[in-house]
């Protein structure tokens, strides 16, 4: 590889296959049903970063134009995944960082209204208290409980608080502990009829099940659970409408218009060039190279096989666990509604059984799940056969032969 420029090295040369786990050789689980909180690299994964290791080992800064390609290729990935353009992304370390960058960037005026949700996961309530605090906004809360309605989300709360202004609602598209599916585009649709802007947090739904950002105004996500790249990137798509509305808070000197020029010519160094007008500015520094290397070789196998299909076969591998569960008494916290289901089964098992104490016998005979907000929750994906489900079964029936003390 030439030590100046030239293109990255080629993608993915490694194939997946639905229900296969033979690029994860190390993998000790027997079932590793834990997607929904760390995914374990593949060979396509370690071999990414590997070549993205061996050429900054060989070449230092001289390798940094094919990764800066590469990650142009990584965005083109992303954004095919949920109906974006390439230049709507910026690759951010976490969804909380995504996140973040909304709430700081926001074009906020003192006691705007913005609404976070009850029962939600933390990453997306903190960065809304901490720009109601720094920005004087009134912060609403209203409850995932409604959007849990049996028979459909009850909306009335959120139009109610719309009605009561509201500049932006924060919301994940899907719930991390019972899997629930927020209805996005009538949420959408709602606020933009308000005057009031969307912010989802996609981390539970992209790359397992298809998704459609098109109507949504910023949407943030970290790589690590369903996309299956590393911990450490991430990315936020922001609508191509709502970024010149954005304050650049957070910039760094890789956020200005021809941010290197002074690298390589002099008396280009400037402090007053414009902050680019595209989500990008967000990036402002050295990027996450190892970890972009890692992304696009993990959504690289998701693409091979399709969304569409990976969502079947995980609804196909959690139905049938459901079952088998509760057939053997546990509760499903799962939707009855298959039209709001994701990747997520999430159960409570019969008394005297705790939550933890079960996860633990469970992982003793191998089977890796986990346990937030008190439910079991299984989080399958492409390389989980269906036939690990009776295994699941079977050892789950033993750990309920082996009452806790
Ligand atoms: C709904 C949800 N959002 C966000 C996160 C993680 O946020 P971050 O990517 O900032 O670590 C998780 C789980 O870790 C989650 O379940």
């Amino acid at each position: 590889m030439s030590p100046l420029n030239g293109d990255p090295p080629p993608p993915v040369a490694h194939r997946a296959r639905l229900g296969a786990r033979d690029l994860f050789p190390d993998l000790a689980w027997r079932v590793y049903a834990n997607h929904a909180a760390i995914s374990p690299p593949s060979l396509a994964v370690r071999a990414a970063v590997d070549a993205a290791m061996g050429d900054y080992a060989a070449h230092g800064v001289g390798a940094f134009g094919r990764w800066n390609a590469q990650r142009r290729r990584l965005k083109v990935l992303l954004a095919s995944l949920m109906g974006r353009a390439p230049e709507d992304l910026a690759l951010l370390p976490n969804t909380t960082s995504a996140l973040s960058a909304v709430a700081m960037c926001f074009p906020w005026r003192a006691g705007d209204g913005v609404a976070v949700f009850e029962g939600e996961f933390p990453t997306n309530v903190t960065p809304w208290q901490r720009a109601a605090e720094a920005f004087d906004l009134r912060l609403v809360t209203l409850r995932v409980a409604d959007l849990a309605r049996p028979g459909g989300a009850d909306l009335g709360p959120l139009a109610a608080a719309l009605r009561g202004g509201l500049r932006l609602v924060a919301i994940s598209a899907v719930q991390f502990q019972t899997g629930l599916v927020a209805p996005l585009r009538e949420m959408a649709d709602l606020c933009h009829a308000h005057g009031a802007e969307i912010c989802v947090d996609a981390i539970q739904a992209v790359g397992v099940m298809p998704f459609d950002a098109r109507d949504l105004d910023y949407v943030a996500c970290g790589g690590h659970k369903w996309l299956m790249g590393l911990e450490g990137l991430g990315f936020l798509a922001v609508h191509p409408d709502r970024v010149a509305a954005l304050r650049p808070r957070l910039a760094g000197w890789l956020s200005h218009e021809s941010p290197i020029d002074f690298l390589f010519e002099s008396d280009k160094l400037r402090y007053d060039k414009p902050i680019r007008a595209r989500a990008d500015f967000l990036e402002g520094g050295a990027p996450n190279t190892v970890g972009a290397a890692a992304l696009e070789a993990s959504v690289g196998l998701i693409a091979q096989i399709g969304v569409p299909a990976i969502f079947t076969h995980v609804t196909a591998w959690n139905d049938q666990l459901e079952a088998g569960l509760t057939a053997r008494g546990f509760t499903s916290l799962r939707t009855p509604d298959a039209g709001r289901r994701s990747g997520i089964l999430g159960v409570r098992p019969p008394a005297p059984w705790t939550v933890a104490g079960f996860a633990a016998s469970l992982s003793r005979r191998g089977v890796a799940c986990t346990t937030p907000d008190g439910v079991l929750r299984f989080a399958p994906h492409w390389p989980n056969a269906l036939d690990e489900v009776p295994v699941v079964v079977d050892a789950v029936a033993e750990c309920l032969r082996d009452p806790p003390a």
